[in-house]
C-alpha cells in the first residue's frame, strides 16, 4: 500500500487493519507521534489526515490510502519551525513532553480553521488532548501567541 506522509509517497507492508500509529512509528520510523491509551481517548497519537486531526491509534492504515498524512515531523523543521513550535518554546510549554506532539497537531488543525481562535474555541479543539503535567494554561497562551 502506498501512503503520502509529510509530502512523500512511501510504500508500507503492514496489514490493512494495522493502526496507522504503528505503521508510522515502526515501519516509517517516525517516532514523534506517541502511544498513550490506544483507545482514541488521550490524543497523544494525533496526526492529520487531509488536514483533519485524527487518532492514529484507532485509525487503520487502510483508511490512510489516498489521503495526505501529516505527522509532527512534517509540521515544521528546525530551520523553519511552525509558528506553534516557536510559541511552544517561547512559553516553555512542555514538561515531560510526552503528549506534546499530539497537542501541537491538534493546535495546528485549529489554527488552520480558526486563525484567531477564542479561548472557548481553543478549549473545545484541545479538549481531547490530555496532559498529565497540566500544561493547559501554557498551551492556551502559546496558541494565542502563534495566532498573532
Ligand atoms: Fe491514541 Fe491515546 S494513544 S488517543
Amino acid at each position: 500500500m502506498q501512503l503520502s506522509v509529510n509530502g512523500s509517497l512511501v510504500e508500507v507492508a503492514s496489514p490493512p487493519d494495522t493502526p496507522l500509529l504503528w505503521v508510522v512509528r515502526d515501519e516509517l520510523k517516525l517516532k514523534g507521534s506517541k502511544y498513550g491509551c490506544g483507545m482514541g481517548l488521550c490524543g497523544a497519537c494525533t496526526m492529520h489526515m487531509n488536514g483533519t486531526p485524527i487518532r492514529a491509534c484507532i485509525t487503520p492504515v487502510s483508511a490512510a490510502e489516498g489521503m495526505k498524512i501529516t505527522t509532527i515531523e512534517g509540521l515544521g523543521s528546525k530551520d523553519e519551525p511552525h509558528p506553534l513550535q516557536s510559541a511552544w518554546l517561547k512559553h516553555s510549554v512542555p514538561q515531560c513532553g510526552y503528549c506534546q506532539s499530539g497537542q501541537l497537531m491538534s493546535a495546528a488543525a485549529l489554527l488552520a480553521q480558526h486563525p484567531q481562535p477564542s479561548d472557548s474555541q481553543i478549549d473545545n479543539a484541545m479538549s481531547g488532548n490530555i496532559c498529565r503535567c497540566g500544561t493547559y494554561p501554557n498551551i492556551r497562551k502559546a496558541i494565542h501567541t502563534a495566532a498573532t
